[in-house]
């Protein structure tokens, strides 16, 4: 592969960016898991509906309508007091220093009304602070309702949502777009305003000063505009190669910092080096070339912006020897045409900002429009207390309709048994708990608790008498202690150290550095991933929940300390219904039941005794496992 080559695909696989696009309805029938399809769908850079995306932003702004109406007045009173202050220097230099009738200048006069004008500019800067500071707590109450209700509804999204969306995305759209929003809503929308105010104001006043000049402006002006665009035409193109360059080298640099290890595993650090070379000095060639036009922006503008100037004051100066035009006159139009062009430029640029802001609006509102998990039935029961008699009578169930992963799973379980599931992986055992526990609605048969039908039982009321000691561990900052009370929250200490110590866990606590009040961080980084397996353990064991679901929690955990875990965990699971997956044989030998899955069907159930006695697939997976043990 050429350098050039190898370049280019190095740019494609890093310098994506976050895949930010928007979500697809309720996650709707796509290509199997795990396949393209499951990451994301269409995107849209643009707003595709801006009146409604704008509507409903006003909507966030309606409790301060007051306030923004002050600002507004301020915005108002700010350019006014700009514009008048500009022009009494027309009179102050015909009064005060060059009078018409050819008389010395009037020093008092003159201080009184530089004074005058020193007043108008201060009352226009204060109502500018005013506006600065009422917009910033308008726009900024907005995005506090904003991120509310946004993290209101991600806590009401189904597992599903979760399920097919990346984290990096949701996580862009809390920070990066509700970010863009609160510029608009407290920079963008003030300067738009205040420059379109300013355009006709100067506009009016030049016209005012001098109608003759005036037009030599609106000649100069198109000109002026026209030779930035060009130029600015240009350095865009440069500016997105440099960002498409930028963020390759930073998706590169993100993944060699957190893939270090397996870099060092495998001897990669002399592959890496060079490839982020080849990405750092691309980066160096888009950048001169971007920054070289955007500086040549400024003095291109400057230079035609000079030419306009000494049109004007050569015209003007003809003016006033030939045609009575005064000297005051013409300086202030002549400050009026610089002013000119500035609110120009600053419209344009803030346009775009306004086009970014409200694509931004629409990626967090079509969050806001995932449906949530649909309510509980207005007659739902509340099974108080709940026995654990768990049945599953014919469930079939896929995560995508056309696509079964479940087919027709029967099996019951009373209060105290303890059931397992064994099989390889992508069996659909973990597939299983996520129906017990309604993650998921199953589409075909009926899952009952004590009888009554799961989706006729309020969740909270479902989810609080199911303990899970999920697949995948997770641990939140904060303490060991508060890590282990997340299964309940009333537990005492005493009662946070004996479930520690059912767990297994308590010995290794103990030897962290602040034993029960070490602080966690990064999902338990700093323990090992039994560790974090036990601590999970110990807080399900907190739990008094009668249902219990074990997926493959001791995985992680050797062979010795999982029987300590046992002992405790026969205790734990005296009266309740137990759900265990496990690839130990140990762990699965006691169980009252145990079915094997294969492709999402039971194909043998039974105790150990009578799996053995069949010879079928258990009794391979027990020769198996034995020798290993
Ligand atoms: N969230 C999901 N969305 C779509 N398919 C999934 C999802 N989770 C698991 N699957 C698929 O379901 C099948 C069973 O997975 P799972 O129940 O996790 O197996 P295991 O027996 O290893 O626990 C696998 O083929 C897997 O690819
Ligand atoms: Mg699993």
């Amino acid at each position: 592969m050429s350098q050039e080559e190898k370049l280019e695909s190095l740019k494609k696989r890093y310098g994506r960016k976050r895949p930010a696009e928007g979500f697809g309805g309720p996650a709707g029938p796509g290509p199997g898991p795990g396949g393209p399809g499951r990451a994301k769908r269409m995107g849209f850079g643009r707003p595709a509906n801006g009146k409604g995306t704008i509507l409903r932003l006003l909507g966030y702004l309606k409790g301060d309508t007051l306030k923004l109406f002050l600002a507004f007045v301020c915005i108002i009173l700010n350019t006014i007091g700009t514009l008048l202050g500009s022009y009494l220097l027309r009179p102050i230099i015909n009064t005060y220093i060059v009078p018409a009738d050819g008389s010395r200048g009037d020093p008092a006069g003159l201080t009184r009304a530089l004074a005058l004008m020193a007043f108008i500019y201060l009352v226009g800067v204060g109502a500018n602070y005013l506006q600065a500071r009422i917009m910033l707590t308008v726009a900024q109450t907005a995005l506090k309702k904003i991120r509310n209700d946004l993290f209101g509804k991600m806590q009401s999204f189904p597992v599903r949502f979760y399920d097919t969306n990346s984290n990096g995305d949701l996580m862009s759209r809390f920070t990066n777009d509700v970010d863009t929003v609160g510029m608009m809503l407290s920079n963008t929308l003030v300067q738009l305003f205040a420059g379109i105010l300013s355009i006709i104001g100067t506009l009016l006043l030049m016209i005012y000063t001098n109608l003759w000049l005036t037009l030599v402006t609106l000649v100069m002006i198109p000109l002026m505009m026209r030779a930035g665009k060009a130029v600015a035409k240009r350095s865009h193109r440069f500016f997105s190669a440099q960002q498409a360059s930028l963020g390759a080298v930073n998706g590169y640099i993100e993944e060699m910092i957190t893939g270090q290890k397996v870099v060092k595993v495998f001897c990669h650090e002399q592959a890496a080096q060079e490839e982020f070379d080849l990405l750092n000095r691309d980066l160096r060639d888009n950048q001169i070339r971007a920054q070289f036009f955007g500086g040549v922006m400024g003095p291109v503008m400057g230079n035609l912006s000079q030419v306009n100037y000494s049109l004007t004051a050569c015209i003007g100066g003809l003016l006033c020897i030939f045609r009575n035009f005064d000297v005051g006159g013409l300086t202030v139009f002549l400050n009026f045409s610089r002013q000119f062009s500035r609110p120009i430029n600053e419209i344009s640029m803030q346009i775009s900002n306004v086009f970014s802001a409200l694509a931004g609006a629409e990626r967090v509102f079509s969050v806001m429009d995932e449906a949530p998990e649909p309510a509980d039935d207005t007659d739902a029961a509340v099974l108080e207390p709940m026995k654990g008699h768990v049945a599953l009578d014919h469930v079939t169930f896929g995560y995508y309709p056309e696509q079964v992963i479940l087919k027709d799973i029967s099996l019951y379980a009373k209060p105290g048994q303890k059931i397992a599931f064994v099989g390889s992986t992508g069996a659909g055992k973990t597939t299983i708990t996520n129906l017990i526990n309604r993650f998921y609605d199953i589409q075909g048969g009926t899952i009952t608790i004590d009888g009554v039908d799961i989706r006729h039982i309020r969740r909270d009321n479902l989810r609080k008498n199911i303990a899970m000691v999920l697949q995948d561990t997770h641990l939140f900052t904060g303490t060991v202690m508060e890590n282990i009370r997340y299964g309940r929250l009333d537990a005492t200490d005493e009662e946070v150290i004996q479930a520690a110590k059912t767990a297994s866990a308590h010995s290794f606590i103990n030897r962290l550095p602040q034993g029960y009040q070490t602080m966690l961080e990064g999902d338990g980084a700093n323990l090992s991933q039994g560790q974090r397996q036990l601590l999970n353990i110990a807080r399900a064991a907190i739990s008094r929940a009668p249902i219990l679901i074990l997926d493959e929690a001791t995985s992680s955990v050797d062979t010795r300390t999982e029987k300590h875990i046992e002992h405790g965990m026969d205790r734990l699971m005296a009266n309740r219904t137990t759900f265990v997956i496990a690839h130990r044989l140990s762990t699965v030998r006691n169980a009252n039941a145990i079915m094997v899955l294969e492709h999402g069907e039971i194909i043998e159930r039974g105790d150990h005794e009578d799996l053995v006695a069949q010879k079928g697939r258990y009794y391979e997976l027990y020769t198996g496992l034995s020798e290993l043990e």
